[in-house]
């Protein structure tokens, strides 16, 4: 399909939050071998262990601008995004914009790439919570419908986006279109306008894939936690609903102490300050530690009897990792985990959390709905002029 005279396409992608390294990563070895790539970091995650912990263990090249943007209110946060998006984007003149998820940087992304008229690529379109009041909704729904290409990791996502009117790339992609049409949905209004969608599975399996092994090789977190294989759960938690809700926080951290195993919890700084604003006691069952590399991550969910989590990245790894999950949300974008128990549902209510937690014994193997671990070079191949 690659013919020598393939053009080189100028992708720029914008990162900004720490799942979007590790999702970045994967896009960039494969993107990088035919294409050039600029890379922009918004700035929305500056602390060591939320950035560059993640270009050096990833080998993601360091960004060509850094925007440095930081933490601040949605509205503040993303205006100084887009602002200083737009002046890069003008300058680089990029073929395409790529933007990975659901964080603020996505939406700053897609919206400055779209008013410039560069075509939008988003990777883990078409994930919904049906949860409007969760700021990443928002962001997801708005960096959809901006979108050209439209990258669903699961068939659920794709059933999605084609309830909200995109479309599958017509079959006429496989006889090569004129070479001037980079970009499938031509602009202007009305279905036209739409995205395309593609089933590419899920770019996080490709990181989790080539840095499994690495993980078992290199971390040796454990060891430095005195921790033993299946002998300890893993919590995180960060999502807004339930770190900027004190009360519910507090029910969070004492059903973790209330587990039979002890447990490792890897504070997010947003949970840290919302900690910090309280008057909540952490049960020294629970163990806090700062926010740790994604092979120490690795490690650490590999070997876990349990993880607990409101983190949609994780939820993915403990369930291609063939570790239990319990969500501390109502409601998942992962749908596809809950089947055959991998994931229990079980919001911030301890009861709910303990049952979950005494029921994760799933047996056998997860299913595969994450794709094989390829999602990247299926992204890059359907952004090239064919
Ligand atoms: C963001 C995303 C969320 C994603 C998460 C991944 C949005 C709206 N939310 O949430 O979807 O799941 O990243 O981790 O984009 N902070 C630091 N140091 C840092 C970064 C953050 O101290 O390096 C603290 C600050 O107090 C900041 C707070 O964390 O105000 C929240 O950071 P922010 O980037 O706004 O959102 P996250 O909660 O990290
Ligand atoms: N992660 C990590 N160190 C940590 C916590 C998480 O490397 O201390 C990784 C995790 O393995 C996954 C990603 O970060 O790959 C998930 O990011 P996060 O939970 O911050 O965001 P979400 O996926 O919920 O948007």
């Amino acid at each position: 399909m690659h013919s020598a005279a393939l053009a080189l396409m100028k992708l720029l992608t914008v990162v900004g939050a720490r799942p979007q390294f590790i999702k970045a990563a994967a896009f960039s070895r494969v993107a990088r071998r035919r294409h050039t790539e600029v890379l922009v970091h918004t700035g929305q995650h500056y602390d060591a262990a939320m950035s560059d912990v993640f270009f050096d263990e990833l080998a993601l090249p360091r960004p060509d601008h850094h925007l440095g943007v930081g933490s601040g209110p949605h509205g503040r946060q993303t205006a100084q995004m887009l602002e200083r998006l737009e002046d890069v984007m003008r300058r680089e003149a990029p073929d395409a914009v790529v933007v990975y998820g659901d964080t603020n940087s996505t939406l700053a992304g897609a919206l400055a790439a779209a008013k410039l008229r560069i075509p939008v690529a988003h990777v883990e379109a078409g994930l919904r919570s049906f949860v409007r009041e969760m700021p990443e909704e928002v962001n997801r729904i708005v960096a959809d419908s901006l979108s050209a290409y439209l990258f669903a990791p699961t068939r659920t996502a794709v059933d999605n986006l084609l309830r909200e009117g995109h479309a599958l790339p017509p079959p006429a992609l496989e006889t090569p279109p004129p070479p001037s049409s980079l970009h499938p949905p031509a602009a202007g209004s009305g279905a036209a306008a739409r995205g395309a969608i593609y089933l590419t599975g899920d770019i996080m399996y490709d990181a989790l894939r080539s840095h499994a092994p690495l993980a078992a090789a290199k971390s040796r977190v454990l060891e430095e936690l005195a921790l033993r294989p299946g002998g300890y759960a893993l919590a995180t938690v960060h999502r807004a609903a339930n770190t900027d809700d004190p009360a519910r926080l507090e029910r969070i951290v004492d059903a973790l102490a209330m587990l039979r195993e002890p447990v490792v919890l890897p504070l997010h700084p947003r949970t840290r300050a919302a900690l910090a604003h309280t008057d909540i006691e952490v049960d020294a069952a629970v163990r806090v530690i700062d926010p740790v590399g994604y092979l120490d991550m690795l490690a650490l969910q590999q070997h876990a009897r349990m993880v607990l989590t409101d983190s949609g990245g994780v939820q993915k790894e403990a369930y291609l990792l063939g570790v239990p999950c319990v969500t501390l949300r109502d409601e998942t974008e992962w749908v596809e985990t809950l089947e055959g128990g991998w994931n229990v549902l079980a919001g911030a209510d301890p009861e709910r959390i303990l049952a979950a937690a005494r029921r994760a014994r799933p047996s056998g193997e997860p299913p595969r709905v994450f794709g094989d671990g390829h999602a990247a070079e299926r992204m890059v191949e359907a952004l090239e002029p064919t």
